[in-house]
């Protein structure tokens, strides 16, 4: 059979849940071995269980991406069992609310911390690897929120923006070393428990964590063109477009998937 990620090793981070989880499950059904990074220990150990069905080579890590020192040493037991990283999936992310004006330092901090400095100190990990391969794909899952204003949610769509500039950065830099790196932008995906999640990995932030989110969640059908929230396989899915020889001509782009919602002006209802 022709698998897409066969013998490749891929590693995704906030593979323990959501969309992260869906893409770890269909790169190896497509053959690639998986290393992945979460924090929530109870659902990476389900999720690796899961993936051992499919195939023996997966392993997780219980890791805070947002650490410098639990990065490399991730990186460096992915290294000791698989040898080398074809493919890389930030996809590790937690939104907490707040306006520009009412955001304290260290909400906007611990956001932009773990959404955008842990790619930072995954890419810069990884792309020697790479490099050292002469091949490899890197995907940074941004947001709508990258593209368009979204009320009381500055420190997330500041943090998803700035993933678009490592993203085009990585794709320059390192263009000539065989590294290929794009964005995906997700609009709404159906993914469940997410605001119980944030407020149990960030219990300093609970208060944060607001009744918008839900609104925000349950609006997203009525807000795409397509009138349907994604599911997590659709945001997979594009994801091993880009992390497959399928793309192997598109670098530094970013990948809206959002069922039409940025492309339409329409009016819900
Ligand atoms: N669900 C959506 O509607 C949506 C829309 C646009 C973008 N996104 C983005 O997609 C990505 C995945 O989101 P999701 O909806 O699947 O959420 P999710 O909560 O299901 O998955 C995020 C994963 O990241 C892990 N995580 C959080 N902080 C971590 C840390 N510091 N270190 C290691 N792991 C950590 C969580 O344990 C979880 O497994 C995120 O970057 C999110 O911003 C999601």
């Amino acid at each position: 059979m022709n698998l897409l990620l066969r013998d490749k090793v891929a590693v995704v981070t906030g593979g323990a849940n959501g969309i992260g989880k869906a893409t770890a499950g269909l790169f190896a059904e497509e053959g690639a071995r998986i290393a992945i990074a979460d924090r929530d220990s109870s659902a990476l150990r389900e999720t690796v269980n899961k993936l051992r069905k499919v195939t023996d080579d997966a392993i997780g890590v219980a890791v805070d991406v947002s650490s410098e020192i639990e990065v490399s040493q991730f990186v460096a037991s992915t290294m000791a069992k698989f040898g080398r990283i074809d493919v890389l999936v930030n996809c590790v992310g937690i939104s907490l609310q707040g306006s520009v004006v009412d955001t304290p330092l260290a909400l906007w901090n611990r956001v932009l911390a773990v959404n955008l400095t842990s790619a930072f100190l995954m890419c810069r990990a990884v792309v020697p690897i790479m490099s050292a391969n002469r091949r490899g794909s890197i995907i940074n899952v941004a947001s709508i929120q990258a593209l368009v204003g979204f009320d009381g949610n500055a420190a997330y769509a500041t943090s998803k923006a700035g993933l678009i500039g490592l993203t085009r950065q990585v794709a320059v830099e390192y263009a000539g070393a065989g590294i290929r790196a794009n964005v995906l932008s997700p609009g709404g995906v159906d993914v469940r428990g997410k605001v119980e999640r944030i407020s149990r990995l960030e219990p300093a932030f609970a208060d944060a964590l607001g009744p918008s989110d839900r609104p925000r969640d349950e609006s997203a059908p009525a807000r795409s063109a397509l009138r349907t929230a994604g599911s997590p396989f659709q945001i997979a899915s594009s994801a091993l477009f880009l992390a497959s020889d399928l793309s192997s001509y598109v670098t530094g782009h970013n990948l809206v998937v959002d069922g039409g919602w940025t492309a339409w002006l329409g009016i819900p209802g």
